[in-house]
């Protein structure tokens, strides 16, 4: 769907070309596009001004039919977000108004201060993300998404980057798949089902899943995981993907959180927090569309991807607060919240992960708390990790996508938060202030020494409103990111 096209525009037909414009300087060095930039900028009604806009028809001089010109604002301003939310609302728009082909003209690195494959990656990632259509529930569908989308590049550049389009659609289709899987409504996913899905999804990579059924989870003693499941009619399952490479030198695991949707339990939640609760699988969701990326990236080392899925519901089975239960790592916890249960989920798959694989380093995604929501606001992810390399990794990989991410303390007084008078441990601190700290403090409880990072997406997993190049609903939001990260390990 995404390629890099060689062409004459004077001399070969185009049917509809996108091109960004500065307010105050020229980006482009194609000689017939600088003038045609002249011409729009030329008219009262555009000026390059950063989400301006105009359509010249037809001009002389080129082959193309449509040429929509778009403001980025003042040249100094420009980075890889402002061109990725420029090829998504251009996708979109051609989107709306059934215009297929599309090609975007990329300005000058040079005259941009980016790497030109920053550059250029960045139209691809924005336009390949913006491509979706969520029909998948609709009898009729209105719209569907772009057939090809290419940039306008020299003949010199094609060759220095040949494969950067197959890399970038591989990872943005997964972020894509990662979107869907989130927006699915929970009477279409549970666990079981979305776990066949996920399997599904990854049928032709070469990765080795398998599955852990509720019998299997109670004889292993994943008490942490079925005291969550309890109160559901659906039945847990734990997925596993593995993605293994010849002379492999080290594992990376990554758990993701899978609750299919939480209603609080026992302990319910008022609606208006309900809301949005089938999103509670996307850090399972970000995991599995990262696995199914890498298995096509291939990096050199081993990455398993650790995925329990459950449903947490009130009902007559359902597990009560002050409930003492025992976790597979031995643990007894009791239960001041039932609402508290990711965190119990994900102890269980820690703990099985770590021994299980020995992994040099495992990370965890979980829209685990509404404390760090409150902390970071909607579009920052929290990082929590006793090692410092790591979680500058995970920064430096969030800022290179996008995937804003902020790194907030572990500190070790507050786990006098997670004391309980009966049981080894509580799953809720005995207050609500620092919710987002003591709920990664009570993860590293089961992390122990091995390398871990935990990777709180309550807020950016998650938007009721559109972005310039996302729908709303899920963001996909992890997988590009542990995409990159892998990179950096
Ligand atoms: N899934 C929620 C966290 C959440 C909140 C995600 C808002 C996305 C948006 C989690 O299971 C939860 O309910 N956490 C509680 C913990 C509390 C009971 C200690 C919370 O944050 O209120
Ligand atoms: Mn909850
Ligand atoms: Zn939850």
């Amino acid at each position: 769907m995404l390629e890099l096209k060689t062409i004459d525009i004077r001399k070969s037909k185009v049917n509809t070309l996108a091109v960004p414009v500065c307010e105050d300087e020229a980006i482009h060095t194609n000689q017939s596009l600088t003038e045609l930039v002249q011409q729009a900028t030329g008219l009262e009604e555009f000026s390059g001004k950063a989400g301006e806009e105009v359509v010249l028809y037809d001009p002389p001089g080129v082959k193309v039919h449509r040429l929509i010109f778009r403001g980025l604002g003042p040249c100094a301003k420009v980075d890889a977000e402002s061109l990725r939310a420029f090829a998504g609302e251009v996708v979109k728009k051609c989107i709306r108004q059934g215009l297929d082909p599309l090609i975007l003209a990329p300005p000058d690195a040079a005259r941009l201060d980016l790497a030109e494959t920053s550059l250029l990656s960045a139209l691809l990632e924005g336009a390949c993300l913006g491509n979706q259509v969520l029909d998948a529930f609709k009898k009729e569908k209105k719209e569907r998404p772009l057939s090809k989308i290419s940039l306008l590049v020299a003949r010199n550049q094609a060759r220095r980057h040949a494969g950067l389009t197959s890399r970038i659609e591989t990872v943005c289709r997964a972020a894509l798949t990662a979107r869907e899987w989130v927006n699915t409504p929970s009477n279409e996913k549970p666990p079981q089902m979305l776990a066949k899905a996920m399997i599904k999804a990854t049928a032709k990579t070469g990765l080795k899943t398998s599955l852990l059924s509720e019998p299997q989870l109670r004889q292993k003693k994943f008490g942490a995981l079925l005291a969550v499941a309890a109160g559901s009619s659906n039945r847990p399952v734990m997925l596993v993907m593995e993605y293994t490479p010849p002379k492999a030198d080290k594992t990376v695991v990554l758990v993701g959180k899978g609750v299919t949707f939480d209603t609080g339990g026992i302990n319910l939640k008022p609606s208006s927090s309900m809301e949005g609760m089938k999103g509670d699988m996307a850090g399972a969701a970000a995991v599995a569309g990262a696995l199914l990326a890498l298995s096509q990236l291939k990096p050199a080392f081993k990455i398993v991807g650790v995925i329990p899925l459950v449903e947490n519901m009130p009902s007559g089975t359902a597990t009560r607060p002050s409930d003492i239960i025992r976790s597979l790592a031995g643990k007894s916890i009791e239960i001041g919240n039932t609402d508290a249960e990711g965190r119990l989920i994900l102890a269980d798959a820690i703990t099985w992960a770590i021994k299980r694989y020995k992994p040099a380093t495992l990370i965890d995604l979980a829209t685990l708390t509404g404390a760090c929501l409150v902390a970071l606001g909607e579009h920052i992810a929290g990082v929590f990790s006793a090692d410092d390399t790591l979680a500058e990794a995970i920064l430096a990989a969030g800022r290179a996508t996008h995937e804003r991410c902020w790194r907030l303390p572990l500190i070790d007084d507050y786990k006098e938060h997670l004391k309980s008078d009966l049981a080894d441990l509580s799953n809720v601190g005995g207050t609500r202030w620092g919710g987002a700290i003591t709920a990664a403090l009570f993860l590293a409880e089961f992390a122990g020494d091995t390398r871990w990072a935990h990777i709180d997406i309550a807020g950016p997993a998650f938007s009721k409103k559109a972005g310039p190049y996302c729908e709303p609903g899920g963001t996909g939001f992890g997988v590009r990111l542990l995409c990159d990260l892998m990179a950096r390990l």
